[in-house]
């Protein structure tokens, strides 16, 4: 028998990726591959890159450089590009580096096979079509090997909404949801391999709206009901969602659904109207906030995230004030903050742009309020009885580390479990990272 090839993916960016990496080395097992987490031996590197930021993507390219280096030293060596970045700059990145073999974009994934093929003969590869046919249904060849207890499953995608700043709506492409008998089918599959979490994926989860097996169009809402259903799967989360489309179902579900956990990752990008009207958002600061009212209402204790960006174009002192209030009015558990990227295409790369040097200090500012709002809201969870889904051990003898409902991670230093059981704990201490705490009996 053949030896087999030896696959190294590297994935950057979002949640979205991370699945895409799966998806993309099952599909190449197909061609004989297995993964090494060791590029050195590899026969075939993948980048699967994250164009949503400028330095995001340019960490791509000074990663081929020193790929490119690797390939002088092994000939036969081949690379592929795969990802957001490959999708919006396509035959460019093989100009700029020729050592390349392949570009793909995440409509396309399901052509690797025949793509690496052409590769292998020697040809170049490129591929950043949108097409029509179901790249799901193609990619489905799962192997039956065990799973991490927390997996990720993609269940919409794209987005239509455009905002001024971003360019996944070119990246991705427009908004699809996925069939909800497919989703179920790979969720019963996930939680045959040992899958006791599954967070649900779309650059706009909660816009899904995917045919139901009655051929009727489901709600996102619809859709965590029927995976409430599955015996083994204990937890369901979803991310990320637009404040507009938070309906009264979904809202609903997080009061009554037994497995959603209670954990919402909502951005709002900024709390001044003015610049949400510049950034074509939609919603207003105040509508953002009625949408949170109505979410603590269902579930008072959710713990709410959020993403922001500072220095958007022409965004004033008092624009970022108008921020600021609006962090301390919503009280994050979690929050990410970016100062504002330049992308080619978008709408607001045309526009006047904050002084650099001014944008750093906001955002120096933004993290300094979002980490104490953090460090607060851990602090709070001391004294608490919280469940753990045990993800690993820990690094003294006997701990084991997991997730709570909030998605803080916790050290269990008794916990006395194995890796995917879900574990009540009493908080004993917050650290700055962490929870430390002790299994209840
Ligand atoms: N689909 C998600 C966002 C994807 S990008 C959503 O709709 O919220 C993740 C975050 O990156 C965004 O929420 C935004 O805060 C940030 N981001 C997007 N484009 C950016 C840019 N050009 N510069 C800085 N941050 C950006
Ligand atoms: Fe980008 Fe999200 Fe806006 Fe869509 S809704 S354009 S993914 S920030
Ligand atoms: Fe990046 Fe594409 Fe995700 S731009 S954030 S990898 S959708």
């Amino acid at each position: 028998m053949a030896e087999p090839k030896k696959l190294f993916i590297k994935t950057y960016g979002c949640q979205m990726n991370v699945y895409d990496s799966e998806r993309m080395a099952e599909s190449l097992g197909g061609r004989g591959y297995v993964e090494t987490k060791d590029a050195e031996e590899a026969d075939m590197i993948l980048l699967n890159t994250c164009h949503i930021r400028e330095k995001a993507a340019e960490k791509v390219y000074s990663e081929l450089g020193r790929l490119k280096a690797l390939k002088t030293a092994k000939p036969d060596l081949k690379i592929g590009v795969a990802g957001c970045v490959a999708q919006a700059e396509g035959e460019e990145i093989m100009r700029r580096q020729p050592a390349v073999d392949l570009v793909v974009g995440p409509q396309s994934y399901h052509r690797l096979p025949e793509m690496e093929a052409q590769v292998r003969s020697g040809e170049k590869s490129l591929d950043t079509d949108f097409p029509q046919e179901d790249k799901f249904a193609a990619l489905k060849s799962r192997p039956k090997a065990a799973r991490a207890p927390s997996a990720f499953l993609t269940v919409q995608e794209g987005c239509d909404k455009f905002c001024a700043f971003c360019v996944v709506p070119y990246t991705r492409g427009a908004e699809t949801s996925r069939p909800v008998a497919r989703i179920l089918e790979e969720a019963r599959e996930l939680v045959d391999r040992g899958v006791r979490e599954i967070t649900l994926l779309g650059q706009n989860v909660n816009a899904f709206h995917g045919a139901g097996e009655d051929g009727s169009e489901k709600t996102l809402a619809d859709l965590i009901w029927k995976l409430n259903e599955i015996n083994g799967l204990a937890r369901i989360r979803f991310t990320t969602s637009h404040p507009n489309d938070m309906t009264d179902d979904l809202i609903d579900a997080h009061g009554a659904c037994e497995k959603l956990m209670p954990y919402l990752h909502l951005p709002v990008q900024s709390g001044s109207d003015r610049i949400l009207k510049r950034m074509n958002r939609s919603h207003t600061a105040e509508s953002y906030l009625r949408v949170i009212e109505r979410i603590r209402a269902a579930r008072p204790d959710i713990l709410m995230s959020g993403d922001f960006i500072v220095g958007f174009p022409e965004e004033t002192e008092e624009d970022f004030q108008a921020t600021l209030a609006l962090i301390e009015a919503v009280k994050y558990g979690y929050a990410y903050s970016f100062k504002y990227s330049t992308r080619p295409g978008t709408p607001a790369a045309e526009r006047p742009q904050v002084d650099p040097n001014e944008a750093d200090e906001r955002l120096q500012r933004i993290q300094a309020l979002i980490t104490d709002q953090q460090q607060q809201i851990q602090n709070e969870m001391v004294g608490r009885d919280l469940s753990v889904l045990v993800e690993k051990t820990g690094r003294n003898p006997g701990q084991m580390v997991g997730k709570s409902e909030y998605l803080h991670a916790v050290h269990i230093d008794n916990s006395d479990a194995q890796i995917g059981d879900i574990v009540p704990v009493r908080i004993t201490e917050a650290k700055r990272n962490s929870l430390a705490a002790l299994r209840r009996k």
